[in-house]
């Protein structure tokens, strides 16, 4: 074998070998849950009517310990929440403001233009059940995460299997094999029937997490379906122009012959 043909011999196993590796890594990682979410794809949109429901696990489950400081009251009237519901929502929750003349802080009931009230006065608080770690704010956590959608999820649906008999539990955490390590502080948030939806869907936990998800993935791109919408009207325009163009190059060119 001479030196060069050696050399990309060489190359060519290092890289299979390497391709084999990345495949072994990949299949050691538990495989997400596959939804096929209506939001989804160059059409998607958001099912508003399971957002509302999802904003509804939201504010009775998730809300006692994350925060959403992203989102205001009045943005859920792009749920298709009346302003009247929006107002008496808002108006349900005490909101700190201030400081007034003579300089105290104080409290009065939410308005419309809040944004939502977090569980906890600060981080220290929020983490002090917790070993310490806050739950995080959950504004843009479909966007955080690799995948987000599928992964919350997967994470909310992934409680209650048996660990692997190399599973260490940590104290304070629980089992949840979508959670990287496969520890997490966060107790099983969901349980069958743990909300009364108003519409009679029954909330199973299967149905909460896809509803909540839904209504995270609208509050983690709220001008999701304007962009869609703008780039689809973009691709019909460059195709009429594209026609233009050619009838004006045909025209030309005929001339020209
Ligand atoms: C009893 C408090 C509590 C409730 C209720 C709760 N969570 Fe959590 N959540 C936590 C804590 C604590 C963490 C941090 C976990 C960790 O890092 O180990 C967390 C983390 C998360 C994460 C991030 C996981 C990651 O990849 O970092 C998501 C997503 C999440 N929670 C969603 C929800 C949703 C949705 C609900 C409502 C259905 C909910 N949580 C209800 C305490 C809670």
């Amino acid at each position: 074998m001479n030196k060069s043909v050696k050399k990309s011999f060489l190359a060519a196993v290092s890289l299979i070998a390497l391709s084999m590796g990345t495949q072994a890594f990949a299949n050691s990682e538990v495989k997400l849950k596959k939804i096929d979410w209506q939001f989804d794809g160059v059409f998607g949109t958001v099912d508003k009517v399971s957002a509302q429901r999802g904003y509804q696990v939201y504010k009775e489950v998730c809300a006692a310990c994350h925060s959403m400081n992203r989102i205001a009251f009045r943005n859920l009237t792009e749920l298709g929440f009346s302003p009247a519901e929006v107002k008496s929502l808002a108006a349900s929750y005490k909101v700190k403001d201030g400081p007034n003349d003579s300089g105290d802080m104080f409290e009065r009931d939410g308005l419309p233009s809040d944004y939502f009230v977090a569980p906890f006065p600060n981080e220290q608080a929020a983490g002090a059940g917790f070993n310490g770690k806050a739950p995080p704010d959950l504004s843009l956590i479909i966007k955080a995460r690799h995948d987000g959608a599928n992964y919350v999820y997967s994470l909310l649906t992934g409680y209650g299997q048996t660990p692997p008999e190399h599973y260490a539990p940590i104290e304070g955490t629980h089992y949840n094999p979508y959670f990287p390590g496969g520890n997490i502080l966060m107790p099983a948030p969901l349980s069958d029937g743990q909300v009364g939806y108003a519409d009679g869907t029954k909330a199973s936990v299967d149905q909460m997490s896809k509803d909540v998800v839904t209504f995270l993935q609208w509050a983690a791109e709220p001008e999701m379906e304007s962009r869609k919408e703008m780039g689809i009207k973009v691709l019909i325009y460059l195709a009429i122009f594209t026609g233009f163009m050619y009838v004006a190059k045909r025209n030309l060119w005929k001339k020209l012959h």
